[in-house]
């Protein structure tokens, strides 16, 4: 397929040079596929926003390696060496202070004092990660307020040929974005994700603030509108409406052609690599609505719930 490259160091050579010339590729990462641009670069940072459609205000989380180029970047204390040492690299960005003589574009985290890193686990990111001298900042590869794409194909069809280099990592195995824990001041869940406040309460031994979707936006990002695939969605529908797709999950659904299951085995992990694909789907069948079950609110179901009510909004 044009513009798909698979994993091979010729590859990720080739994906190395675009970066240094300041130009942006798409990436797999474990969550969800990414744009991705040299952090240092003010020019590489603008494309990014520019292609998205992306309000400035809303700051990129930058994705390191290892520590090694984060010590230039970022203040951090034992917490974040708690959390850093059990879940990366994974699903885990970390709010941190931005040092004054960071060298990522003030761009990058809409001039904010703060920055979001993030050590992705993804096999052939971490090995272009690898390769290189400076971090990459990693959007979502969607048009702003969209879905997340998960997998080479979806990007295309988010970009079409404005992105001419797509490096195959599979499909991402987790389907949704990140756990966002700001540690500046008490540690606070921004994004619910895979990695839960109950798993990260227990490692640093505190109780985990939990932002919701209702309350205040404290983060600048935090739209409330977002994960949308442009139709409305109803959200704890017992059947379907007329016409609309039936997003459905568990056992006891016997499958017609309207009908979407997240996980027959009633899973949530399955749930959750699907959602993004289902949505997408549905909106593929040119469906004008969306009307979905209660899904369980535990643990990934509660980072379920949180995209889906974003999206619905
Ligand atoms: O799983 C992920 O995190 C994926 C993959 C590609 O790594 N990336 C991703 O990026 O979801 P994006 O740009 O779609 O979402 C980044 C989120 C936004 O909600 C943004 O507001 C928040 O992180 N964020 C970034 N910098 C921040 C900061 N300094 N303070 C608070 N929130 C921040
Ligand atoms: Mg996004």
């Amino acid at each position: 397929m044009k513009n798909i490259y698979k994993n091979s160091s010729y590859n990720l050579n080739k994906a190395k040079g675009i970066l240094k010339k300041n130009k942006i590729i798409a990436v797999p990462t474990e969550t969800v596929y990414g744009l991705a641009g040299n952090a240092y670069s003010d020019n590489s940072v603008k494309k990014i926003y520019s292609l998205k459609k992306r309000p400035k205000k809303n700051p990129l989380i930058i994705h390191y390696y290892d520590l090694g180029l984060l010590k230039r970047d970022a203040v951090y204390d034992k917490n974040f060496l708690k959390l850093y040492n059990k879940f990366s690299p994974g699903p885990l960005t970390y709010i941190l202070k931005k040092k004054p003589t960071s060298k990522v574009s003030k761009f990058a985290n809409a001039k904010l004092k703060t920055i979001a890193v993030r050590f992705p686990k993804n096999k052939v990111i971490r090995s272009l990660l690898k390769k290189i001298n400076f971090p990459l900042a990693i959007p979502s590869a969607n048009i702003s307020t969209g879905v997340s794409p998960t997998q080479p194909l979806d990007v295309i069809d988010e970009f079409n040929n404005k992105i001419k280099f797509i490096l195959n990592g599979g499909k991402s195995s987790i389907g949704l974005e990140s756990t966002v824990i700001n540690l500046i001041n008490k540690p606070r869940i921004l994004r619910p994700g895979v990695i839960s406040d109950i798993e990260i309460g227990k490692l640093l031994r505190k109780k985990i603030l939990k932002n919701t979707v209702s309350k205040k936006i404290i983060s600048p990002g935090m739209l409330k509108r977002h994960y949308s695939p442009g139709i409305p969605i109803k959200l704890n529908s017992k059947k379907a409406d007329y016409k609309a797709a039936f997003i459905v999950f568990g056992k006891k659904y016997k499958l017609n052609k309207n009908m979407f299951n997240l996980s027959n085995k009633g899973d949530l992990k399955e749930a959750a690599k699907n959602l993004y694909k289902i949505l997408r789907k549905i909106k593929k069948l040119k469906y004008k609505k969306i009307n979905i079950v209660k899904i369980p609110n535990k643990n990934i179901g509660i980072a379920i719930n949180d995209r889906l009510k974003r999206a619905s909004n």
